[in-house]
């Protein structure tokens, strides 16, 4: 008998740690990377198919145009699955 509260209890402990561990990881931290900016520059791509509106982004932050990349950004190809556009459920 006592054998098998323990057991219950084990069971009760994991429960409980899996439940933990999920709402860590559903807490985790919010994703700091720039979303795409809602401008006059920008705003034409909130409706467009992703890799139609990653033709354009080069044409301002390529190197030596107006808002080049900095210089230890990440690799950039596919902008938009970094910089995400809100409004648009993701
Ligand atoms: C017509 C020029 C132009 C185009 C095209 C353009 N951008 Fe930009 N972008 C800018 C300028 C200028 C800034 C800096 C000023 C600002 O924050 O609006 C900027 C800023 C940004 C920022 C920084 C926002 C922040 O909060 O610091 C991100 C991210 C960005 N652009 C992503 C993109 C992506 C992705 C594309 C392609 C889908 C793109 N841009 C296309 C001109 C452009
Ligand atoms: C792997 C993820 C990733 C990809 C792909 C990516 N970026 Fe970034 N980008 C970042 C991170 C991280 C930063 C620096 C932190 C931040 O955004 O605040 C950054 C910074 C920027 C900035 C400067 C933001 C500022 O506040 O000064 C611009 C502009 C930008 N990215 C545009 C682009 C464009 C255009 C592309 C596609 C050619 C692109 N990024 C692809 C992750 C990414």
């Amino acid at each position: 008998m006592a054998a098998k509260k323990k057991t219950i209890i084990y069971n009760i402990l994991f429960v409980l740690i899996c439940g933990g561990l999920f709402l860590f990881l559903w807490n985790a931290p919010p994703e700091t990377t720039a979303h795409l900016p809602h401008d006059e520059d920008h705003e034409r791509f909130m409706n467009m198919g992703k890799k139609e509106a990653e033709k354009f982004c080069a044409e301002c932050h390529a190197p030596d145009t107006i808002a080049p990349l900095p210089e230890d950004h990440p690799p950039k190809y596919r902008c938009l699955f970094c910089h995400k556009r809100v409004n648009q459920g993701m």
